[in-house]
């Protein structure tokens, strides 16, 4: 395969340090890897292959002979440099929220969507979904290729890396506190999230939703190219570290048992099911961390619904939720594309 020179914006946050190690665990091809960050971080080194790469300063000039740039550093940097970096010749695959809703710019999720992948001509950038999105549509493709969902209720539990380092940071530091008798400091988080449920990810809407919940709701959309599947979702913050976790009750046009879900989705790729009740076997965060997979388990028919269906879904938000998803989007760029 040919070898590319690869950038990574945001490498010192918690995805971009996964988008290196990912693409080192990988393989993929990096003939040069830059990575980039703020000025803050120039001094800072880590390493690729055992070769010892230092953190370089974001600037506009960082682009010059990258064919492939990952983008972690939060939407208003993407907003800011993906065009440019696409100017220069590179093509963006941004985990920003800055253009997953414009409509010449492709939405991926390898296992749901890959031929969008095609439309990264249109600006030289391909969105990847946010982290509960992802882990759902996963599940929910195959299922709707059989027996079409209409409506999807979902509740999430998602863990503090999807906020980044600093959250991850955060929950560490009040764990302690608490341990220790002091008082609690909430700074990355509204409130305390040790020992905590946090009903807020991200910014409110007029609608009383958050962006957050939101996002489910026109990614899901978008990627699974179905514009009458509604979905109602109310996202979680939880006190766990990497791992999100999503309760799935779905409303679909044809019926399904249980056991069709079960065999639908063994076979599903990207999916493992864990779910055996009678031995307490079901998806845990802490086992889905680290993993590429989906798992979902607590599949059954859903009592709400005429047709309903509900199940458990987790996977690890940093991988298959952001960098690995990014690194799959690159294989597939790199193989049929460049
Ligand atoms: P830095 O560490 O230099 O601040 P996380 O999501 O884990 O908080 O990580 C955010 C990533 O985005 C970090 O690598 C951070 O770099 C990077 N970043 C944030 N703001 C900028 C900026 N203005 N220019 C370049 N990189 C940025």
């Amino acid at each position: 395969m040919k070898s590319v020179n690869v950038a990574v914006v945001g490498a010192t946050g918690a995805v971009g340090n996964e988008m290196r190690k990912t693409l080192e665990q990988r393989n993929f091809p990096v003939k040069n890897l830059r990575l980039l960050a703020s000025k803050r971080s120039v001094g800072k080194k880590f390493t690729f292959h055992g070769e010892e790469i230092p953190v370089e300063e974001l600037t506009e000039d960082s682009f010059q002979d990258i064919q492939i740039a990952l983008f972690s550093a939060g939407a208003s940097v993407s907003k800011q440099y993906a065009p440019l970096a696409a100017a220069a010749g590179a093509v963006v695959i941004d985990n920003s929220s800055a253009f997953r809703q414009e409509p010449d710019i492709p939405l991926v999720v390898p296992e749901v969507n890959p031929h969008a992948i095609a439309q990264y001509k249109n600006r030289g950038i391909i969105a990847n979904p946010n982290c509960s999105t992802i882990q759902m549509v996963v599940a929910l493709k195959p299922i709707h290729d059989v027996a079409r969902i209409k409506r999807v209720i979902v509740a999430t539990y998602q863990a503090v890396s999807g906020t980044g380092q600093k959250a991850i940071d955060e929950l560490e530091t009040q764990v302690r506190q608490l341990f220790n008798l002091k008082p609690v400091t909430p700074n990355v988080y509204p409130y305390q999230i040790a020992f905590n449920c946090l009903p807020h990810i991200d910014v409110f809407f007029e609608n009383g939703y958050t962006k957050e919940e939101m996002k489910m709701y026109y990614e899901t959309k978008k990627i699974m190219e179905d514009d009458s599947i509604t979905v109602s979702a109310t996202c979680v913050r939880v006190p766990v570290f990497y791992g999100h976790s999503e309760a799935v009750h779905m409303e679909l046009e044809k019926k399904l048992t249980a056991s069709e879900v079960r065999e639908i989705l063994s076979k599903a790729p990207g999916v493992i099911v864990v779910d055996d009740p009678s031995h307490n076997l079901y998806p845990l965060a802490i086992e889905a961390a680290g993993k590429d997979e989906v798992f979902v388990g607590r599949i059954r028919e859903d009592l709400a619904f005429e047709n309903g269906i509900a199940f458990w879904v987790v996977a690890d938000n940093i991988r298959k939720g952001a960098a690995l998803n990014a690194v799959q989007i690159a294989e597939i760029l790199l193989d049929k594309y460049l």
